[in-house]
């Protein structure tokens, strides 16, 4: 992944032009452990934006949940994460539900690059299995929330400029996915000579 003399990350930071890269995706795609992975790689700040809210709110998201309700942390979500944007260069992961807000993707397109980690059913499910920290997830038939979830977020996700599947593969692989993607994504930079000596 890592070129002994750091080519490839100099190559894709100049490619990024100091754009943040946003991950989104649902409960379970493995936005945190990825991102993490990839920003130590890229050598950038990195900031999970669920616990960016928990700490403005100085609640845990269920706490939030129970006494503000949703549409409270869905307005906390949209601040929060404009926020971040707002800050220098940094990679981010969302909440599975903060790329759903139209005005939150149109911010995350003018600064950042979207990138959808995209995992089956089954994947998700194994994953979130170890937490229960998920409100939405808190019922008695998870499974059929999160197919319904898929149903009404996978159209909106597909607007990311990159697509990633998410999948049995160890976390480094994706980051590797994720580097190489963006990679071929991306432009170079654009010598501009008549910057330098204007006529
Ligand atoms: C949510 C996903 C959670 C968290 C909240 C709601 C969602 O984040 O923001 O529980 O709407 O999908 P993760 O995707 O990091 O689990």
């Amino acid at each position: 992944m890592e070129r002994p003399d750091g080519s490839a990350e100099a190559e894709l930071h100049a490619r990024l032009a100091g754009r943040h890269i946003v991950l989104v995706g649902l409960m379970g795609a493995g936005k945190t452990s990825v991102g993490k992975r990839l920003a130590q790689w890229l050598h950038l700040p990195f900031v999970d934006s669920d616990h960016a809210i928990e700490e403005s709110a100085n609640m845990t998201i269920p706490e939030i949940f129970k006494l503000r309700g949703e549409a409270e942390f869905r307005s906390g979500e949209r601040r929060v994460i404009a926020r971040l944007l707002g800050e220098p260069q940094q990679v981010i992961a969302t909440g599975g539900g903060a790329y759903m807000d139209a005005e939150t993707r149109l911010r995350i397109r003018e600064r950042g690059i979207a990138v959808w980690l995209k995992a089956e059913l089954p994947v998700l499910m194994r994953r979130v299995q170890r937490r229960h920290d998920r409100p939405l997830l808190a019922n008695a038939d998870p499974e059929a929330t999160m197919r319904d979830l898929m149903a009404k977020r996978y159209p909106v996700y597909a607007e990311a400029d990159l697509c990633i599947p998410s999948d049995e593969q160890p976390h480094e692989a994706m980051v590797t996915r994720v580097i190489e993607a963006l990679t071929a994504h991306l432009e170079p930079p654009t010598d501009n000579p008549s910057k330098d000596n204007p006529a």
